[in-house]
């Protein structure tokens, strides 16, 4: 199938970077959230961080014009009933995602391809809820999507197998790379990621190193670009703690267990560099360990 149109729903963190790269690579985008401001904030996000990669010479100011060019905003949901691909990248609850497609889906053409950023939440389930169970699939892009490569597609049991090529097309056309993931608690990336962090937690919590030995063991000792205590706080620890009961939860093994102290954090609200404390304190000039 041809994908055009594109249908962006949610223009947060993760909406603006999607919206950013489908227009970069030549689709037209239409952006929706029920906030005017998330979608005046998202424009403005994605103008400065398509300067910065003019800066860096990776595209041409012609480049970047065009792709702003390509960008339209609404904040009435059927406006997106042209797409071929709606992307769904709303906020992590899955009554609002089930309530996005059940009101979508009237207004949308038969063969539309539905797909959900969701972290977390089963993509059979959401689409169990759609019209179209065979043409839904789980789209999960990192954080920032402009710079990160890969993208996980999950299959949900009923997704066939044209709408699972036409998106691996898709992802290609990014100039990004698919990697396939079975419907199962947090895909791959977050099943092996969260774990290592929560580990990392549980040696802060037993006091087998602190926050800065930690971070230097892992970066120093396995070669790792961050820290997984610096990376929990880059993340959120809110969603780390939510990523890990939904493994906990989904898979029924204690080895899932949140740490103790991942939820002090969180029930703290400190939540990492988004509340400017974490397992570091961001308000000086220099993080510094909070433990
Ligand atoms: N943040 C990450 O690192 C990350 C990484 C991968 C996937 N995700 C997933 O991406 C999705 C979005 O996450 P985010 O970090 O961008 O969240 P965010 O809070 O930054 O943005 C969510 C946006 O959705 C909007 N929204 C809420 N209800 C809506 C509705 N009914 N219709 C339209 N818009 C609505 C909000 O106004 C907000 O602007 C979630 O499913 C999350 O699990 C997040």
């Amino acid at each position: 199938m041809q994908i055009h149109k594109v249908g962006v729903i949610g223009a947060g963190q993760m909406g603006n970077g999607i919206a950013h790269v489908f227009a970069l690579a030549g689709y037209d985008v239409l952006l929706n959230d029920i906030s005017q401001d998330a979608l005046t904030r998202a424009l403005a996000l994605i103008d400065r961080n398509l300067g910065r990669q003019v800066v860096r010479e990776k595209i041409t100011e012609a480049e970047k014009a065009n792709a702003i060019g390509r960008i339209s905003t609404t904040t009435t949901l059927t406006d997106l009933g042209a797409s071929d691909l709606v992307i769904e990248a709303a906020t992590e609850r899955e009554t609002v995602k089930t309530a996005i497609f059940e009101d979508l889906q009237p207004h949308l053409k038969p063969d539309t391809i539905l797909t959900s950023n969701t972290s977390s939440i089963s993509i059979t389930r959401l689409a169990s809820r759609t019209d179209r169970p065979e043409k839904f699939m789980g789209l999960h892009f990192m954080n920032p999507v402009p710079v990160m490569q890969l993208v996980e597609l999950i299959r949900g049991i009923a997704t066939d197998e044209p709408t699972y090529k036409t998106m691996l097309g898709v992802v290609e056309s990014l100039g990004k790379t698919a990697a396939s993931a079975e419907d199962f608690p947090a895909f791959i990336v977050n099943r092996i990621l969260m774990p290592m962090i929560n580990e990392a937690v549980y040696t802060l919590y037993e006091g087998v190193g602190n926050v800065r030995s930690i971070d230097e063991s892992m970066k120093l000792g396995a070669n790792h670009p961050m820290g997984p205590l610096e990376l929990a706080d880059f993340i959120g620890l809110d969603t780390c703690l939510a990523i890990m009961n939904v493994l906990h939860d989904g898979l029924a093994d204690t080895k899932y267990r949140p740490c103790p102290l991942l939820t002090k954090y969180v029930e703290a609200g400190w939540l990492g560099r988004k509340t400017s404390r974490g397992f570091y304190d961001y308000r000086g000039e220099t993080p510094v360990p909070t433990r």
